[in-house]
């Protein structure tokens, strides 16, 4: 399935989630199996992971990549906007700790065949579920110019937006662009020189790469859901660990562990709380953790990571 993958932020998701052995931990985005790897072992020798992916290929490989901890394991293929319910099928609720690890691995950038790299010669999949939904090519032919121009602004901060949209539709009508590559190129040439000069060092499709995959993913619209049901998961006293790798992505984290370790949500908060809401979670720090630069230097994909972490509070509901 080609190269491997590094997991990001290893040493310091281990030190939020507080796991020994015999904890029971769902690993939502399995992937490789890489986090899952440091996740058994910090459990050994009785600790159970539950490992999701949406992704078929994914639980393949991690299948193969954890086969030494099977009987501590349990792989499904689902979307993690169902964790809660996976999580009771599978006999996991309450968890003790949960990681979202979000985005995509190296092994589906460097499988050729999904049209994740903008050197693949595949049409523009980008499903991590490859029975569900849309591929980002079909997405292509059904948009009109505003509407991909919309999701290019949206999801991927393209600052040429409408250019580019309307290039990837001349292109497409044109015959022009059948792969992952094409795209690319014609991306790349909307953008110009000097687009590619505000781009800086990135490819001058990332953006548009990034916007597609978002958008035929719905990773924004299911996070949120997700994050619930993974809270709803958790003992009191659980915690869950969330890296983002945009700021699409972290804005929605950063809101719900906000609004989930407050009392009262009205805003502006009136002198008595009306809404009943409760706090059920409390922040285990400041701010985002971030990479050392040498990790980012041993792994570029770590560069963009940011982690955050929260603990259920001992009162809140199971
Ligand atoms: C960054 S990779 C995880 C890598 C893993 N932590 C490791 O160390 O090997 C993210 C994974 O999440 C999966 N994924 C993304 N969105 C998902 C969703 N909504 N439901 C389930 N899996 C998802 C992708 O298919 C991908 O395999």
């Amino acid at each position: 399935m080609g190269e491997g993958h590094l997991p990001v932020l290893v040493k310091e998701v281990l030190a939020l989630l507080d796991i020994g052995p015999g904890s029971s931990v769902a690993d939502c985005t399995v992937g490789g199996g890489g986090h899952a790897e440091r996740i058994l072992e910090a459990t050994s020798p009785d600790g159970r992971l539950l490992g999701i992916d949406a992704d078929r290929a994914a639980i393949a490989e991690a299948e193969r990549n954890l086969e030494r901890f099977a009987p501590r394991i349990t792989l499904r293929q689902a979307n993690f906007a169902a964790i809660l319910e996976v999580a009771s099928e599978e006999g996991f609720v309450p968890l003790d700790a949960l990681l979202f690890d979000l985005g995509l691995s190296s092994y589906q950038l460097a499988d050729e065949r999904r049209g994740f790299s903008f050197a693949s010669s595949s049409a523009p999949d980008m499903r991590f579920d490859e029975e569900s939904g849309l591929s980002a090519l079909d997405l292509i032919d059904r948009t009109s110019e505003r509407e991909l121009a919309g999701i290019l602004a949206t999801f991927g901060e393209e600052r040429h937006a409408r250019r580019v949209a309307k290039a990837i539709l001349a292109a497409r009508q044109e015959g022009r662009l059948m792969t992952a590559a094409d795209l690319a190129a014609v991306v790349a040439g909307a953008v110009g020189r000097r687009g590619r000069a505000d781009q800086g060092r990135i490819h001058p499709a990332t953006r548009t790469f990034q916007a597609l995959r978002i958008a035929v993913n719905r990773e924004l619209e299911v996070l949120g859901s997700a994050l619930a049901g993974g809270l709803a998961a958790l003992r009191p006293g659980g915690r869950m660990a969330v890296i983002a790798y945009h700021s699409g992505e972290d804005r929605i984290v950063k809101r719900f562990f906000a609004r989930e370790s407050r009392d009262c949500i009205e805003d502006p908060m009136p002198p008595v709380c009306t809404c009943g809401h409760r706090a059920q979670l409390r922040l285990l720090h400041k701010g985002v953790i971030t990479p050392t630069p040498d990790e980012v230097a041993r792994n570029r994909r770590a560069r963009s990571a940011r982690l955050r972490g929260a603990e259920k509070l001992a009162a809140a509901s199971a």
